[in-house]
């Protein structure tokens, strides 16, 4: 095994990165001549392609300004851009004609028809193929884009949730293979069904053959990670890092005895950092991308993009080079694919996460995660006060409409207590012991809590910890099940149904997770699997339950009320265009802090949502006087003046017949 000092990847990375100021300049006129040369040539033989030339044309001076700022090196900016042409002519024709009718309709997805759902493919129908066999239910619970959780090859019970990839271009065996991807998008595509996929390029797993490569001592794969040959830098990286699992995978190294190397494993062990400073690792990543959307993947989510670039002495979050990437990875599928978004998976507090979207002249993301509102939405739930929420509101709402956002009440992975602390400690909680309160009313331990789910990554140093938990068994169905406590049964429905209400009457996309539609519990089964038991998120990452879903049937089941009273939501939704993202949005006072209020207008058109997070009836004290309003649900006539709300309950009223005034 070769064994290298220090930062023993640099001699290959040097190769490729530094070159001296002139030489780049030189460099950059040639290549950029060369290029143009590429470009003509293609012209005069009358094999270029109009559309591709174009859109490069449209962004090749910026991306190569950042590509050498970033690299300085010519040679692999050329490369990339021929190959950014080879994906573009692999790209099927029904993509492109989707991409050519989407750059005419730049906000195609900011309409009031999304509705999203995310599962495992295994989880949910097995296979790729039993996802395209149960389309019709996706169909029928309203959804228009379904995120297939992490497909990718990923050795078994090394995986993370498959967020550990060994090989970018193959679709687990058990899953199915790229062909029956093709498919399965293809057939979603007849049904106007968009397809969302992971891309997880902050690292690899072990197993990847890069990290085979490295681990054997082969420089040109170790500087495509981050290798050192004793503790020193790891060392001064610890000192500025955080941990991202402090108890399931402490610290940010691994020592790999047989390599005599230590590895940044910001995740776990054997998920290894991608080293971005290597223009290799860049182009390479770029070509998954580009293979993986071009099988007809309309949504990228890039998995734990605010980590990709990694400097000592910096918490190695957020660095600016990584909105350098990001911008760079946006002009790539602009070029190449304009149809397909890019999500950006920012789990950050609310100052942190903007950033993501860019700017207006150079967008990195087309979405985020509106992770700080979801949080903020379950500490309502357990306080019952709703005035951190309309604060957070506030602030998502006076950002610019063409920033959209992804609204859940939960997804795949725990729930981090990111709340805004500040103004919490105005009232006198404290972070510590707040974080600690929601988690004992979430284990079902404190108040009037009717949750159940368990804490994940408990940091027995700082006190942290995170919940897991599926939603219907933090509202209670759980508990009232077990119990057969119809009353409460009765309170845990409804208060689930007002959280989606709630969640649905926000502008952006709605996702749900699958079995959420149907009330699905938390699923303790993972805890006989030794290859999951140290992970409580699978707690809320159950099989699908196909035997329950058919109960939607019968209007009296849990299922049948949970899902029958979402699918009416999601239809107004639908039909109702002021729920499109260019709407004005706002919180109203209701001057109880337990109901929160959320007005939606467009035009001559307006909505109001009320919503109660108290089990106690209210009464909203709202005075809407510029006409009549009626009942979305019911459609019955009524007043939006001090509006009587059952404990749980919510409204959606409608303003009909506006007065002149
Ligand atoms: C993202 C995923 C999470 C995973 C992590 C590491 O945060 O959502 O499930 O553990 O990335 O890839």
């Amino acid at each position: 095994m070769k064994k290298k000092k220090g930062r023993g990847p640099k001699v290959n990375q040097k190769q490729e990165r530094q070159q001296p100021v002139t030489k780049k300049l030189e460099n950059k006129a040639s290549k950029s001549q060369a290029l143009e040369g590429q470009v003509q040539e293609r012209q005069e033989a009358g094999t270029g392609d109009k559309v591709f030339e174009e859109r490069l044309s449209r962004h090749h001076d910026e991306l190569r300004w950042l590509y050498m700022e970033l690299y300085g090196n010519g040679s692999m900016f050329a490369e990339l851009c021929e190959n950014l042409y080879t994906f573009y002519k692999e790209r099927n024709s029904s993509l492109k004609e989707s991409d050519l009718e989407r750059e005419k309709n730049t906000d195609w997805y900011q309409q009031n028809d999304m509705l999203g759902m995310m599962f495992y493919v295994d989880n949910f129908a097995e296979n790729m193929s039993g996802v395209k066999e149960k389309l019709g239910y996706l169909e029928k619970s309203n959804v228009n884009y379904i995120h297939l959780m992490p497909f990718l090859e990923t050795p078994e019970g090394r995986s993370d949730g498959g967020y550990a990839v060994s090989d970018f271009r193959k679709v687990q065996e058990k899953l199915g293979t790229m062909d029956d991807l093709e498919q399965l998008t293809a057939a979603c595509h007849r049904r106007k069904i968009n397809v969302c996929m992971d891309f997880v390029m902050n690292h690899t797993s072990e197993e990847h053959e890069w990290a085979r490569k490295a681990r054997q001592g082969d420089g040109e794969y170790m500087s495509r990670y981050f290798f050192y040959d004793n503790a020193s830098i790891p060392e001064e990286y610890e000192k500025t890092v955080p941990q991202v699992f402090p108890t399931t995978a402490p610290g940010n190294f691994t020592w790999l005895q047989d390599a005599g190397h230590y590895v940044l494993t910001t995740f776990y062990p054997y998920q290894w950092d991608l080293n971005y400073q290597n223009p290799r690792v860049f182009n390479e990543m770029m070509y998954n991308f580009l293979y993986l959307v071009n099988r007809g993947i309309d949504i990228i989510r890039i998995d734990a993009v605010p980590y990709i670039w990694k400097e000592l002495g910096t918490p190695c979050r957020n660095l600016k080079q990584v909105h350098t990437i990001v911008r760079m990875m946006r002009m790539v599928s602009e070029i190449v694919c304009p149809g397909v978004l890019l999500l950006g998976e920012v789990v950050m507090e609310p100052a942190k996460v903007v950033p993501y979207f860019g700017t207006v002249e150079k967008p990195e993301c087309h979405m985020l995660y509106n992770v700080t509102t979801m949080a903020t939405t379950w500490h309502t739930v357990a306080t019952r006060d709703t005035r951190l929420l309309k604060k957070q509101l506030d602030i998502v709402n006076g950002l610019p409409k063409d920033y959209v956002f992804l609204n859940y009440l939960r997804c795949h992975d725990d729930i981090g207590w990111g709340l805004d602390y500040g103004t919490l400690q105005g009232e006198g909680m404290g972070e510590r012991s707040h974080k600690e309160y929601l988690n004992q009313y979430f284990l079902g331990h404190t108040g009037e809590s009717r949750s159940r789910g368990e804490l994940y990554n408990a940091d027995p140093v700082t006190g942290d910890a995170r919940f897991c938990g599926t939603t219907a068994s933090m509202c209670g169905v759980e508990k009232a099940g077990f119990e057969q406590d119809e009353e409460e049964m009765d309170k845990a429905i409804s208060l689930d149904v007002m959280l989606h209400a709630y969640m649905f009457m926000q502008s952006g996309i709605p996702v749900l997770y699958s079995g959420d539609e149907i009330g699905q519990v938390n699923d303790y089964s993972y805890k006989e699997d030794p290859n999951k038991a140290e992970d409580s998120r699978y707690i809320h990452r159950g099989v699908m339950n196909w035997e329950l879903a058919e109960k939607i049937q019968q209007k009296d089941s849990v299922e049948g009320r949970i899902f029958n009273r979402l699918s009416c939501l999601e239809k107004i939704r639908k039909t109702e265009k002021v729920f499109v993202n260019q709407a004005d949005t706002k919180t109203v006072d209701t001057k109880d802090t337990s109901v929160l209020c959320i007005e939606r207008s467009l035009k001559d058109d307006k909505i109001i949502g009320i919503f109660n997070f108290s089990e106690a009836e209210k009464i909203a004290h709202i005075e809407e006087t510029d006409g009549d309003y009626q009942d979305m649900l019911s459609g019955g006539k009524v007043k939006a003046f001090d509006v009587k709300l059952p404990g749980y309950g919510f409204y959606w009223l409608k303003r009909i017949n506006p007065s002149i005034s």
